[in-house]
């Protein structure tokens, strides 16, 4: 299998050092990556360093290595052209098709899906000049991911700042995915939809808890596919430690309550809802202020648990917004009353839900893998087969039901 080939341009931000790591996450999972830094990323990160991570020669410049023309040839070769730091003055080159390098050369000659993303300073990200530019690109099909909010240079905090490498390697996945145009539908714009991920946490004293392993990785997916193709994303994430999904608001809880309060809220408004979370189903009926002591004479203490409330059920049986979407989620084993499916389908309908998502455990959990395998399952009776693949596959294959669902 040829390795896909990636051009990962640098332009003149001091972000510049984070697409280091970028860089490493493509090469670390096979991607033949050429790097081109502008004249002024050479200033913040030098071309040994970029050498040495792609293994390649690196240039800024469309004088060197002439006879092998790389300002026409990087770019018509490439599969995926990703950006990153995307300085304002690199949006305004590319949306005005100027070529004055050879970053710049090789996004006129490139045919495949291109990301930018961006990193400035929120006055110059908000500037009605920078607007336009990101408007323009953004309807000739390039994908401009939403800067992240958060420090910047020096003291100022606001939105301008490098989403995380993890985060930006996930979409160029995601994009890569789906070559030849790397755009999914927009299927989802004018839509709100509401995700949750992770795992909650039950206190039983400062420094306890009950907990359970879900990594909030199928819940990132959902959101990042789901602002893909166009919707207001709220993400509501229980304990999860993944860098926050560009572009996408994240409301952090802790305790099955918390997340049922968020969950609710949130539901009030969403065409459609999504219950990736493993909420816990129960809770110690009473937590202490204080650190609970080993007893000398070796005894444990006992913790007596009630359960919580069941948040798919609740927002399922009393929609808040007639004609939204309720997905659930279910992790099965089959067992001596009824097979996964069986008890799937049972379980769909005791929660009321639209499309309940059924994980096959029986031969270990998926927790924490980058990789899903499932069964969609509608109430109208549909059951739709998702071969082993992504993670991200999985939720445009979720997000490909809500759609039509929706429509
Ligand atoms: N869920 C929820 N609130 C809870 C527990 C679960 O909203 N208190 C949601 C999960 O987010 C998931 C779905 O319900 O979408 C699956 O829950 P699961 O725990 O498998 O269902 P249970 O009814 O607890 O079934 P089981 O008897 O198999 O544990």
């Amino acid at each position: 299998m040829t390795r896909p080939r990636v051009v990962l341009g640098v332009s003149g931000g001091i972000a510049a050092y984070k697409a280091c790591e970028l860089l490493r996450r493509f090469t670390e999972s096979g991607h033949d990556v050429s790097v081109v830094p502008t004249a002024a990323a050479l200033e913040f990160v030098g071309a040994p360093t970029w050498s040495a991570l792609s293994g390649k020669p690196v240039s800024s410049d469309v004088w060197s290595q002439v006879h092998e023309v790389p300002h026409v040839r990087l770019g018509q070769t490439a599969d995926l052209v990703v950006v990153a730091p995307a300085t304002a003055d690199l949006l305004a080159k590319a949306a005005h098709g100027l070529a004055d390098d050879l970053l710049t050369n090789t996004l006129l000659t490139a045919r495949c899906p291109v990301v930018l993303a961006p990193a400035m300073h929120t006055e110059m990200w908000e500037h009605p000049a920078t607007v336009a530019n990101v408007a323009t690109l953004r309807s000739r099909g390039v994908i401009v991911i939403e800067p992240a909010e958060g420090r910047l240079t020096g003291a100022d905090t606001g939105k301008g700042r490098l989403p995380d490498p993890e985060e930006i390697f996930e979409i160029a996945r995601d994009v890569l995915g789906r070559v030849p145009t790397g755009r999914p539908v927009a299927d989802l714009v004018g839509r709100s939809v509401v995700v949750s991920a992770g795992g909650t946490r039950e206190k039983l004293d400062p420094v306890r808890f009950l907990g359970n392993r879900s990594s909030g990785r199928q819940g990132y997916a959902l959101a990042r596919a789901a602002a893909a193709r166009g919707a207001e994303v709220t993400l509501i994430a229980a304990n999860v430690t993944l860098p926050d999904p560009a572009g996408v608001k994240v409301v952090r809880v802790e305790s099955t309550a918390d997340l049922r309060d968020a969950v609710l809220s949130a539901a009030a408004a969403a065409d459609a809802v999504v219950m990736a979370a493993a909420p816990a189903d129960f809770r110690p009926v009473s937590t202490s202020d204080t650190k609970i002591k080993k007893a000398h004479d070796g005894s444990a203490p006992s913790i007596t648990l009630q359960q919580n409330p069941d948040i798919l059920k609740e927002i399922a049986t009393h929609r808040a917004r007639p004609g939204s979407v309720i997905v659930g989620f279910a992790a099965e084993t089959g067992d001596d009353t009824g097979s996964v499916l069986d008890l799937a389908r049972a379980k769909l309908t005791r929660k009321g839900c639209d499309l309940l998502v059924v994980n096959d455990v029986s031969g270990g959990a998926v927790f924490g893998s980058t990789d899903n395998e499932a069964v969609i399952l509608g109430a109208d009776g549909s059951a739709v087969d998702v071969p082993h693949g992504s993670k991200s596959a999985l939720a445009h294959m979720i997000w490909d039901q809500v759609a039509s669902r929706l429509s």
